[in-house]
């Protein structure tokens, strides 16, 4: 039932490792003061530190959301956020979505960090996940495509507000991997 991991995912450049109340100050500076990330996501421009600290208090007592942080996997230094929680209707549903701070951006973590996260639906026995991005998010779209997902379909979401034809990317499991118990279910 849990998504949190226990320990951290990595791949030796990048980590993914469940938020923590002390890094609540950096999420909301950054995802309510850059310009890209209010433009392409959902974060809320009035984000501050206690709200954030909240949801994180929140997330490690229920685990079923994994919100993680993307650090640079030799330093420790904070480079982003992404996130995989399960379908409301579906168990075998994920859902990832993602974003970082300007300093971190073209250097491929964004696909690293989507590649680990679509890993861990795997163990978590999710059998697809998905994404959507604004259609006029290019480098995201690149991301997923680069992270092995296919463009799905176009379907209307309201975004703060906003209707987007959002453009929807999907992955399945590798059926090399898929455990018939669906282990983590
Ligand atoms: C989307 C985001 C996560 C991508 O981060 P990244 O890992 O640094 O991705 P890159 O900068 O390497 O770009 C990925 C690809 O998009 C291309 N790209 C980047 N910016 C672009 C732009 N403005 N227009 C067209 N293509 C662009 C890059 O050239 C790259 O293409 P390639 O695979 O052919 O080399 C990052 O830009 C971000 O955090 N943006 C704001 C939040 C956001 O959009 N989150 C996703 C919501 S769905």
């Amino acid at each position: 039932v849990r998504l949190l991991p226990d320990r951290p995912l990595g791949d030796g450049v990048i980590v993914l490792r469940p938020w923590r109340v002390e890094d609540a100050a950096w999420y909301a500076a950054t995802a309510a003061g850059d310009g890209e990330i209010q433009r392409w996501t959902s974060e809320p421009a009035d984000l501050d530190a206690s709200a954030v600290a909240g949801a994180i208090e929140r997330m490690h007592a229920s685990g079923a959301h994994a919100g993680l942080a993307i650090a640079d996997a030799a330093t420790g230094a904070l480079l982003g956020n992404a996130g995989l929680s399960r379908d409301a209707g579906d168990p075998l549903l994920g859902h990832v979505s993602y974003w970082l701070a300007d300093h971190a951006r073209g250097g491929g973590v964004a696909t690293r960090a989507v590649r680990l996260l679509a890993g861990w639906a795997w163990q978590c026995g999710m059998r697809r996940v998905e994404l959507y991005t604004h259609p006029d998010n290019v480098a995201s779209q690149r991301v997923a495509e680069r992270a092995g997902f296919r463009r799905d379909r176009i379907a209307r979401r309201v975004v703060r507000g906003q209707p987007w034809d959002a453009v929807f990317y999907a992955v399945d499991c590798p059926t090399s991997i898929r455990c018939p118990s669906g282990s983590r279910m």
